[in-house]
């Protein structure tokens, strides 16, 4: 990673913890344990990518983080309510989860399920008290049962089947590549972005968000607990479609680092104010956790 991209993000996620720390309750407010159980996944860690590209997406047009802060953290407290859920027993079953305990492991499965129910819930009331109309429409889509969640149900009712390559990445690109899109799209919708440059930026985040979840299908087999903070081989273990399982390693890396090149290549038209989203995609790309 880059020295400017490493204090880039590290500004960026200083200024995201910050705000997210101001907007849950805190820990000891009645009932303590869904507040303690909230906080406890929020500041696990976890790159805030998602709060990053709202930022990315707002300053790509000419708009400032201040004004998309709210809007980025509703993005991760929904990221943060899908890991809890997604880490259940009657979904993926994971013990770890951004270098901890999952949700469930430490509260049980009913404060777990609750405390993911109560982030969504903030997010979109953070969203109404500071976002637009058009920006809850854009999340909401992306969130829901013909976003992530409906990449969700296909990704549980795949598992030990084997699918074609539409399937496969209609899971992906719901599951995942929706909400990375509907955050770069978010921030730039909130700083008034033109017609064309939206078109510019949704394209980009359609290409980032798939690359993301191939490299995660990626480090899944490659990985280890302590690089990716949870369980290595948990797809494998869950007989998950994935694209190193239909495609092999080799190729879906270079499926990766194609749709990275064609989100660079999207964004050109923006010029120099979108070079920080085209070391978001580049960082997507060679990550390790
Ligand atoms: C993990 O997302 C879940 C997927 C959508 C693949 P991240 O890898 O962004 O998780 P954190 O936020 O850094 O923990
Ligand atoms: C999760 O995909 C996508 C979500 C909506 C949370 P995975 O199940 O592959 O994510 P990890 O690997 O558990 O983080
Ligand atoms: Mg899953
Ligand atoms: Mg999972
Ligand atoms: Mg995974």
């Amino acid at each position: 990673m880059s020295s400017n991209l490493a204090a880039y993000l590290a500004e960026h996620r200083r200024a995201v913890d910050e705000a997210l720390e101001r907007y849950l309750p805190p820990k000891d407010a009645p009932p303590a344990a869904i507040h303690e159980a909230m906080r406890y996944s929020v500041f696990a860690g976890g790159k805030r990518l998602r709060p990053i590209l709202v930022i990315a997406g707002a300053e790509a047009v000419g708009g400032k983080m201040e004004r998309v802060l709210p809007t980025a953290c509703a993005l991760e407290l929904i990221h943060t309510y899908s890991l809890i859920h997604d880490d259940l027993p009657a979904m993926d079953d994971d013990d770890y989860r951004r270098g901890r305990l999952t949700n469930h492991k430490v509260f049980g499965e009913a404060i777990a399920i609750l405390a993911g129910d109560a982030l969504l819930t903030l997010a979109f009331g953070l969203l109404a008290e500071h976002a637009s109309l058009d920006v809850v429409r854009e999340v909401a889509a992306a969130a829901g049962t013909f976003g992530m969640i409906g990449g969700q149900v296909v990704d549980i009712q795949s598992e030990g089947k084997s699918v074609d390559a539409e399937t496969l990445e209609y899971i992906h690109r719901h599951k995942t590549a929706a909400l990375l899109c509907a955050s770069l799209v978010s921030g730039a919708m909130l700083s008034g972005a033109s017609a064309p440059a939206l078109k510019a930026i949704r394209e980009a985040g359609t290409h980032l968000g798939l690359a993301f979840q191939i490299v995660d299908d990626i480090l899944d087999v490659e990985g280890s607990l302590e690089e990716l903070g949870k369980t290595a081989g948990s797809d494998r273990r869950k007989k998950k479609v994935t694209y190193p399982g239909q495609f092999g390693l080799e190729a879906s890396r270079l499926k990766a680092k194609s749709l990275i090149e064609d989100a660079k290549a999207a964004l050109q038209p923006l010029g120099p104010p979108a070079e920080p989203i085209k070391a978001l995609a580049e960082f997507i790309f060679q990550r390790r956790s």
